[in-house]
C-alpha cells in the first residue's frame, strides 16, 4: 500500500474536523450567497389570523364569481357543492352531523387561512397563476357561497380579520401538556420494561396471512 493510502483515513478525519470547526470559527465555505430581499419575500407568504402579512388588495363577490366559474367550478361545482368527487366548499351543516361535511363555512376556523390556502394551492394543477386581487374575489365568493357575506361584499386587506367564520371557536391549541398529564408516568420506562414478554398468536396460526394452501380457492 502506498504511503498516501495509509494517510488516507487520517486525513480524512482532519477534513472532516476542519469542516466541522469553520463554521464555528466565523468562516464560510464559500458556498451559496446571502438570500435576496425578493426572494425572500416570495417565499414569505403566510398569514396571520390577525391580517398580519396579507398583501395589500381587494375583491369583490361579483368578481370572485367569474374567476370561480371559469377556474374553480369545473371541480368544485357552480355553487360549491363539488362535482362529482372533488370537494366540497360551500355548506354550513353541523359538524355533529353522521356525515360531517368540512367546509369553509362549517369548519375553516380563519377568512385568512381560505386566503392563503387558494393562494398556494388552487386552481389545483395550476398553484399560484392567481394575483392576490383575485385571490381576495375567490375569497369573498366563497364566504357568500357559504351564506357568511351579501352579494355586494368586498374583501380587502384591511377588512380581512373582521369577518368571523363560524367554527373560529372550534379550534384551540394543543393542551394535551396539562390535560393528559395525569396519563404520563412521572419517569417514563426506556428500558428493559416488561419483565416477561409473552407471544400470545401469531399472524400465521390466525390466518390473517393465508399461505397457498389456506387461501381461499379462486374458482
Ligand atoms: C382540477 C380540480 C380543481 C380545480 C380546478 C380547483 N380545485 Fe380546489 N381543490 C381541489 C382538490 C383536489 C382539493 C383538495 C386538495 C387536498 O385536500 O389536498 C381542493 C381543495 C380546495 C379547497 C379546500 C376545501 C376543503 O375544505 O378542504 C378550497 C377552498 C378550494 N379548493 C378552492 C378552489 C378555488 C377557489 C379554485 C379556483 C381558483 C379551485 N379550488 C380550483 C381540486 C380543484
Amino acid at each position: 500500500m502506498s504511503r498516501f493510502l495509509s494517510l488516507a483515513p487520517a486525513l480524512l478525519v482532519l477534513v472532516g474536523v476542519l469542516a466541522l470547526a469553520l463554521p464555528a470559527l466565523g468562516q464560510t465555505r464559500g458556498l451559496g450567497r446571502p438570500a435576496l430581499p425578493e426572494e425572500i419575500k416570495a417565499w414569505d407568504i403566510d398569514l396571520r389570523p390577525d391580517g398580519h402579512g396579507v398583501p395589500p388588495g381587494q375583491g369583490s363577490v361579483k368578481e370572485g364569481e367569474a374567476i370561480f366559474l371559469k377556474q374553480c367550478a369545473a371541480c368544485h361545482g357552480e355553487f360549491g357543492e363539488g362535482a362529482g368527487r372533488w370537494p366540497v366548499v360551500a355548506g354550513r351543516e353541523s359538524l355533529v352531523n353522521e356525515n360531517p361535511e368540512k367546509t369553509v363555512g362549517s369548519y375553516w376556523p380563519h377568512v385568512t387561512t381560505v386566503f392563503d390556502y387558494v393562494r398556494r394551492t388552487m386552481p389545483f394543477g395550476n398553484a399560484q397563476s392567481l394575483t392576490d386581487g383575485e385571490v381576495y374575489a375567490l375569497t369573498a365568493f366563497l364566504l357568500h357561497m357559504n351564506d357568511l357575506v351579501k352579494e355586494d361584499f368586498v374583501l380587502a386587506s384591511d377588512t380581512i380579520a373582521a369577518v368571523a367564520l363560524p367554527n373560529a371557536g372550534g379550534f384551540y391549541d394543543d393542551d394535551r401538556e396539562t390535560t393528559e398529564k395525569h396519563f404520563w408516568g412521572t419517569e417514563p420506562c426506556m428500558k428493559n420494561c416488561k419483565a416477561e414478554v409473552t407471544i400470545l398468536n401469531r399472524a400465521r396460526a390466525l390466518d390473517v396471512t393465508p399461505d397457498d394452501k389456506g387461501a381461499p380457492k379462486v374458482e
